[in-house]
C-alpha cells in the first residue's frame, strides 16, 4: 500500500508571495494578499473578532477619504486609525445603544467618505444579549435580512463615490453547516446599487484561538477572512 507523506504545519509556515507589479498607488504595500501578523496598537487586541489597525490603515492611506463612518465599532481600532491618521471618524456600536441596522438611527449623519465595516459572521461570535445584535438572529434568513438593511443604512450616508469596505467571512455553523457569507456580502451590495471598486482583499487570520486547537473531525481549516470593497455611483 502507499504510504501517503503529509508536512503538517503545526507551527506558523513561511509562504512566498507573488510578486506585486509597481504602479502609481498611493500605498504600494497594499494587495489583494493581507499576509502582515502585527495589528498595530489600535483597539483592542483582547475585543472579541478584532481586527487589524493595520489593514485599516493601508486602505485610509490608498483611498484617502476625508471622513470614516465605523457603525461596528467593536474596540475602535478604525477610530484609533483615523485619530492616528487626523481623519474625522464617527464610530458607533450597539454597545453604546446604536443599532446599525435601523435605518432611523442614520437621520442626520453623514454624509461620508468611507464607511468601515466590520459586522459578526452571524454567530460565530455573540457580542451581547441585545436582540438588535446582529449577532444573536436566531435564524440565518433573519440575520440576512438584518444585514441587508445594514449594508442599504450604509449606502445611505455614503456620499456619492464613496466607498464601502466590507470585512467578513464564510463559516461552518454547527447546525446551520457552511455559510458562504462573503458571497452574501457581495450580493446584498450589488442589490443596493454598489460596485465593486477593486479585487477583494483576502486578509490572513493571524492568531486564530482555534489555531491551536485540535479537533476530531475532518474539515479544510480556513485561514482567512475578505474585504469587499464597493462604491457609490456618483
Ligand atoms: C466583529 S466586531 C467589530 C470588531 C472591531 N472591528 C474591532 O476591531 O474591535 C462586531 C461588532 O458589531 C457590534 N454589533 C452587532 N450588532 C450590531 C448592531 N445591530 N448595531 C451596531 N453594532 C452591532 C458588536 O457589538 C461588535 O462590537
Amino acid at each position: 500500500m502507499t504510504r501517503l507523506r503529509f508536512t503538517s504545519p503545526a507551527l506558523p509556515q513561511i509562504a512566498v508571495l507573488p510578486l506585486a507589479p509597481r504602479n502609481s498607488s498611493p500605498n504600494p504595500r497594499l494587495t489583494s494578499l493581507f499576509h502582515w501578523s502585527e495589528r498595530g496598537a489600535y483597539g483592542d487586541a483582547k475585543y472579541p473578532g478584532n481586527c487589524s489597525g493595520q489593514l485599516i490603515k493601508d486602505l485610509l492611506l490608498y483611498f484617502r477619504p476625508t471622513s470614516v463612518f465605523d457603525p461596528m465599532t467593536g474596540s475602535g481600532t478604525c477610530r484609533d486609525v483615523c485619530d492616528e491618521l487626523d481623519i474625522p471618524c464617527t464610530s458607533k456600536d450597539i454597545r453604546f445603544g446604536f443599532d446599525a441596522c435601523d435605518e432611523a438611527n442614520d437621520a442626520g449623519i453623514g454624509p461620508f467618505h468611507f464607511v468601515w465595516l466590520h459586522p459578526p459572521y452571524w454567530r460565530q461570535k455573540v457580542y451581547s444579549r441585545d436582540a438588535r445584535d446582529l449577532s444573536t438572529a436566531p435564524t440565518f434568513t433573519y440575520f440576512l435580512y438584518r444585514y441587508e438593511k445594514l449594508i442599504r443604512n450604509c449606502v445611505g450616508v455614503l456620499a456619492p463615490g464613496g466607498k464601502l469596505a466590507i470585512l467578513m467571512g464564510d463559516y461552518s455553523d454547527r447546525e446551520t453547516g457552511y455559510l458562504p457569507l462573503v458571497f452574501h456580502t457581495q450580493r446584498l451590495c450589488f442589490q443596493a446599487g454598489l460596485r465593486q471598486r477593486c479585487t477583494q482583499i483576502i486578509r490572513f487570520q493571524h492568531g486564530n484561538s482555534s489555531s491551536w486547537k485540535t479537533y476530531k473531525s475532518s474539515f479544510i481549516p480556513g485561514l482567512h477572512d475578505v474585504v469587499t470593497i464597493v462604491e457609490r455611483p456618483c
